[in-house]
């Protein structure tokens, strides 16, 4: 990662900052180039309580967010009034985390002079292919990640339209209940994709949920608990507690099924969201790509079934690498350069919004700009 070429600078040097959960994010990024990125995971504090504190992370965000950028500019040799634009997730978020990040960018533009613009971080998780490859819109955009399930229509990089979404958990969510069950680290996605290509796929041990319908939402809470019932009835399976996942992997044929179990479990999530994604295609026939995106985007077994799905359509599939699948800085930093781009920003009236609530589209335009 490097310095943009002075003649190169065309006043468009994006910050983008990420606080969104449970990680602090900061990358630069210069017309669609990531020049550097730091980020401090809180994962080691949360997982002592088997979830986020919100609490705690809002108050691990305060704390890093200075030392961060600090570094940020070093990697890059950047100085800090070479930044024209701001980017910070405005939410979907843990309020309190969302409002040490909005904090700090309000401060830094003002100080810097620099454009600030909130970004939904739902929709960088969407742009986030967007770095390593040129995105072709209309797309398919299915995000899944630790709170969101979610299916859109992508018109172009900043007009996005909703299909379907989660009623209860995330499939996220759904890897980090199953994992807890199992006694894995939180969060445990990962886990079981790994313990999962150790075992065997039985396709029909766990149900395909909420496919019975014609509607293009999703609901993974009915799955937990079946897997939940079967892992009661055969409790041989269960890893002593506290057990180390690296261990696990290299012994984890002492516990009978783990592996099976996983493997079933990340079998039926993925061609769930297989069925639902096909049918969203049937409806948006003039799409042009396909993009998967979100945490679980990193999972190997939907990377496959995807790679699949698009394939069968004739569509271009864009996925980030596994890297920015997870919460970053970089896919803010690029998300607020597309709206940028766009002539959208805001002032200092930027809110917050919390999970649960829909990110409103109110960006002010840059003179000039048609609404
Ligand atoms: O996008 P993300 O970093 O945060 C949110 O915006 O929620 O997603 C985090 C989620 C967690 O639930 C985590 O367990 C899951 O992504 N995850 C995975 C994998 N890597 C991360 N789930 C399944 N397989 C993976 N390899
Ligand atoms: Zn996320």
């Amino acid at each position: 990662m490097s310095r943009p070429a002075d003649n190169d600078r065309r006043h468009e040097l994006c910050l983008g900052i990420e606080t969104s959960c449970d990680e602090t994010a900061m990358a630069l990024v210069h017309h669609g180039r990531l020049l550097a990125e730091v980020i401090a995971s809180q994962a080691d504090v949360h997982a002592l309580f088997g979830g986020v504190v919100p609490e705690i992370a809002s108050r691990e965000h305060y704390r890093m967010l200075g030392p961060l950028l600090d570094t940020l500019l070093g990697q890059a040799h950047v100085a800090p009034g070479d930044i024209d634009v701001v980017a910070v997730a405005r939410g979907p978020g843990l309020l309190g985390s969302l409002l040490t990040g909005l904090c700090f960018a309000k401060g830094l533009a003002l100080g810097l002079n620099a454009t600030l613009v909130g970004v939904d971080h739902l929709h960088a998780h969407l742009l986030a292919p967007g770095l390593e490859q040129e995105l072709l819109f209309p797309a398919l955009g299915l995000l899944v990640s630790g709170g969101h399930t979610h299916l859109y229509v992508l018109e172009d990089a900043v007009t996005l339209r909703l299909l379907g979404r989660t009623l209860d958990d995330a499939a996220g969510e759904a890897f980090d209940k199953v994992a807890r069950t199992l006694r894995l680290p939180y969060p445990g996605g990962r886990y079981i994709d790994e313990l999962g290509q150790l075992g065997r796929v039985m396709p029909e041990l766990f149900p395909r949920p909420y496919i019975d319908n014609q509607n293009l939402d999703f609901s993974f809470s009915g799955l937990k608990t079946a897997v939940a019932t079967y892992v009661n009835a055969h409790p041989a399976m269960l890893p002593p507690p506290g057990c180390a996942p690296q261990t696990l992997l290299q012994e984890a044929d002492r516990y009978p099924g783990l592996a099976d179990t996983c493997a079933s479990f990340n079998y039926a999530v993925a061609d769930t969201l297989r069925i639902k994604t096909e049918r969203a295609l049937r409806q948006a026939r003039h799409v042009r790509s396909l993009i998967v995106a979100g945490g679980v985007a990193a999972n190997r077994r939907v990377r496959e079934v995807m790679t699949g799905v698009a394939r069968e359509a004739s569509l271009t599939l864009s996925m980030p690498s596994p890297r920015f699948c997870t919460d970053n800085g970089a896919m803010i930093a690029w998300a607020g350069e597309c709206l940028f781009r766009a002539g959208l920003h805001h002032d200092c009236a930027l809110d917050a919004i919390p999970r649960g609530q829909t990110v409103p589209f109110d960006y002010l335009r840059a003179a000039g700009q048609a609404s």
